[in-house]
């Protein structure tokens, strides 16, 4: 079982940025329980950040033959990225697309994902936890728990 997750833009300054909305946990602390969770349950798990729309595009492309599932928090390309869609639709390997926040209470410009109807499913709100849910969502599905 080989997962990747795929932090986009912005999500390198988490635990300074907007602490309000985000928290104060930052990306090394969530990729470091995600990183446990996968040991424990003898799975795989590779991570990548970037703030730039192609490098994720090239990420998610290059995902299809080594990887098993993706867990994506496109950030803001969320929401108007055709190109992320794009290329999720054109893989094998299903993506959870995650938010640490909840999408649906924030600015409307926010509650529309160009991502959720090619993605396997969607976990908003739950801050880390979000992205946890996730790895258990596969790791139930592969029957490693
Ligand atoms: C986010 C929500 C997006 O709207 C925002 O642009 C982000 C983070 C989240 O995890 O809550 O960068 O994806």
């Amino acid at each position: 079982m080989n997962i990747l997750v795929i932090h986009g833009p912005n999500l390198n300054l988490l635990g300074m940025r907007e602490p309000e909305i985000y928290g104060h946990t930052t990306l090394e602390d969530i990729n470091a329980l995600l990183q446990k969770r996968a040991t424990e349950a003898g799975a795989s798990i590779d991570f990548l950040q970037s703030n730039h729309e192609g490098v994720l595009v090239d990420a998610i492309q290059k995902a299809t033959d080594r990887y098993d599932y993706i867990i994506l928090n496109a950030g803001a390309f969320t929401h108007y990225s055709i190109a992320i869609r794009d290329a999720i639709a054109a893989i094998k390997p299903p993506v959870i697309e995650v938010h640490l926040s909840n999408i649906y209470q924030r600015e409307e410009f926010r509650h529309n994902s160009v991502i959720a109807p090619v993605a396997l499913g969607q976990i908003s709100g739950l801050g880390a936890g979000s992205y946890l849910a996730a790895l258990e969502a596969i790791l139930w599905k592969a029957d490693l728990r």
